[in-house]
């Protein structure tokens, strides 16, 4: 079984979020599980400098109008997972972030990029670019949107696609004019097609088009077909409802471990926690805070967003240094957000830090380092940070949604089930919901022996990427047999009709 991974970041290349998380610990599991796995993303500076074995595969012909590009082949770093880079220097040879110029605004051209990446992505699983061609191709978030599409334009036979939604709330939508610009035929812009209240929409392209599209958990699964968590996309999510499913996150549990991870004042096990202790007094000293052992130490790692309560947990710093707690941030997003953090350092000196920006040893150490957790959201498609927390005996308080739901029991009102790790969740999106929740979490701190059992029941449960990469699999399996489903019931696939009006 042959797989094309299209993404636009993965971990350690090039990383805003948990999209490059999973793309670079799914493949790991699918490849290990006899899978031949390969990863297509733009040629990132960073991603350039990074790949391991760089070698100019081939250079493109001129795809979408695009010209000069070429495809440089290597291996992700520390494995053996083939990496094709998307290399089109006019698109993404640029300092400034993935999606963003260094002043936080999008890059003008988005359009053209992501759908060069959809369009070398589409020949290159089909055989034309290496001699190498995909059973399926596997396309993650809108910025492999047109992936769908434009596959759904070949002729079969053709790979099988499977896109999968990492968050609906970041959709790819455009002015109607990046049409001429994207390669795409001027009658998908219906809005049977990718059209999208008045926009071209890469996301809708994506669910309208693909062969089975996927969610990060079940619970987002269920919640996106209804007004409220849809983002407008509910009732053509509802249509393809057969063709849609919630399949959970993984964690990478190698580099998430911290019996072994090398950013840790200390190693530490279920079998030996000594080593959490001297991790919370390098992360109160890190984070100018006084080195005091009894005092709850509560973090918050995230994109300072409205995603994901940023705001509400602004206002709950006050209420945690008066029950005696101390509070880290570190995160980037939000002008105002970054700015509240940063104030609430100076106005709690030794009580509350903040360290703006991105930094992966210290998301590490924040993570080990800290009693609790605070993964609050509006709505969370998986989120990751609290699986990491739980295998780091740190447990979180999370608001009953999405992934959320799925991952974290509330340990004094649950009754634990399945796979789920002890944490402390409440429901209503604020303040006084998410106080309430911290206010059961700090009365439990106070019970070491209760807060060591919780902790060993968190780092025992299994957030590996094993039981959710057998499911990608068996789909994977479905689909490349799925030709022969369809052509004995094809009114009941919409994606074969989809096609049909396509051609
Ligand atoms: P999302 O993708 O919505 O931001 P996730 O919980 O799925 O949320 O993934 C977030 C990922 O980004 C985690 O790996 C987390 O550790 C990481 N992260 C978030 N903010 C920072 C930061 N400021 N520095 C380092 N890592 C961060
Ligand atoms: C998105 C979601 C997050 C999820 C991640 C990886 O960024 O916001 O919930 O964990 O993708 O799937």
């Amino acid at each position: 079984m042959r797989v094309l991974f299209v993404t636009s970041e993965v971990q350690p290349l090039a990383k805003t979020g948990g999209l490059a998380d999973v793309s670079g610990a799914l493949p790991i599991a699918l490849a290990r599980r006899g899978i031949d796995v390969r990863l297509l993303m733009p040629a990132y500076p960073g991603a350039l400098a990074q790949l391991k074995n760089p070698k100019i595969e081939t250079t493109l012909p001129v795809i979408a109008g695009v010209e000069g590009g070429a495809l440089i082949s290597g291996t992700l770093p520390g494995t053996g997972i083939p990496v094709w880079l998307v290399d089109a220097p006019a698109l993404f040879l640029r300092n400034g972030g993935l999606y963003q110029d260094e002043a936080g605004c999008e890059w003008p051209d988005n359009a053209q990029r992501f759908a060069f990446l959809s369009h070398v992505a589409v020949h290159a699983a089909q055989g034309k670019i290496c001699g190498w061609n995909a059973d399926i191709v596997h396309a993650n978030d809108w910025h492999a949107g047109l992936v769908p599409l434009l596959l759904s334009m070949q002729g079969r036979p053709r790979p099988s696609s499977v896109f999968t939604i990492h968050n609906l709330a970041y959709q790819g939508n455009f002015p109607r004019e990046v049409l001429a610009q994207i390669g795409v035929p001027e009658h998908y812009f219906s809005t049977d097609g990718l059209e999208f209240y008045g926009q071209v929409s890469f996301l809708k392209a994506a669910i309208r088009y693909a062969d089975h599209i996927t969610t990060v958990s079940p619970t987002y699964a269920r919640e996106t077909l209804t007004p409220e968590f849809g983002c407008g996309l509910d009732g053509l999510l509802r249509q393809r409802y057969g063709d849609y499913s919630g399949i959970l996150n993984g964690i990478d549990d190698a580099l998430w471990n911290p019996a072994t991870d090398p950013h840790l004042a200390r190693n530490f096990s279920p079998q030996d926690l000594s080593g959490k202790r001297p991790c919370k007094a390098a992360l109160q000293k890190d984070m100018g805070l006084e080195i005091a052992r009894e005092a709850p130490l509560v973090g918050f790692v995230s994109r300072f967003a409205h995603q994901k309560m940023a705001d509400v947990v602004l206002e709950a710093i006050r209420a945690l240094v008066e029950a005696g707690a101390q509070f880290v941030a570190v995160g980037e997003g939000d002008a105002a957000l970054e700015a509240g953090f940063v104030e609430a350092a100076h106005r709690y000196p030794g009580r509350v830090g903040a360290k703006i920006g991105y930094s992966e040893p210290l998301a590490h150490r924040l993570q080990a380092g800290a009693d609790l957790l605070l993964a609050p959201a509006r709505f969370e498609p998986c989120g990751l940070t609290q699986l990491y927390a739980a295998r780091y005996g740190t447990l979180s308080v999370v608001r009953r949604t999405g992934g959320l739901a799925d991952t974290i029991a509330d340990t004094t009102t649950d009754a634990p089930e399945g796979r789920m790790a002890a944490g402390f969740a409440f429901e209503e999106p604020s303040l006084s919901a998410l106080l309430k929740a911290l206010d059961r979490a700090l009365a439990l701190f106070g019970k070491p022996l209760a807060w060591r059992r919780l902790q060993l029941q968190a780092m025992s449960q299994d957030f590996s990427w094993n039981a959710s990469a057998t499911d990608y699999i068996a789909l994977y399996r479905m689909l490349s047999g799925k030709p022969r489903l369809i052509a004995a019931a094809p009114s009941s696939d919409s994606g074969d009709q989809a096609r049909q009006a396509a051609s």
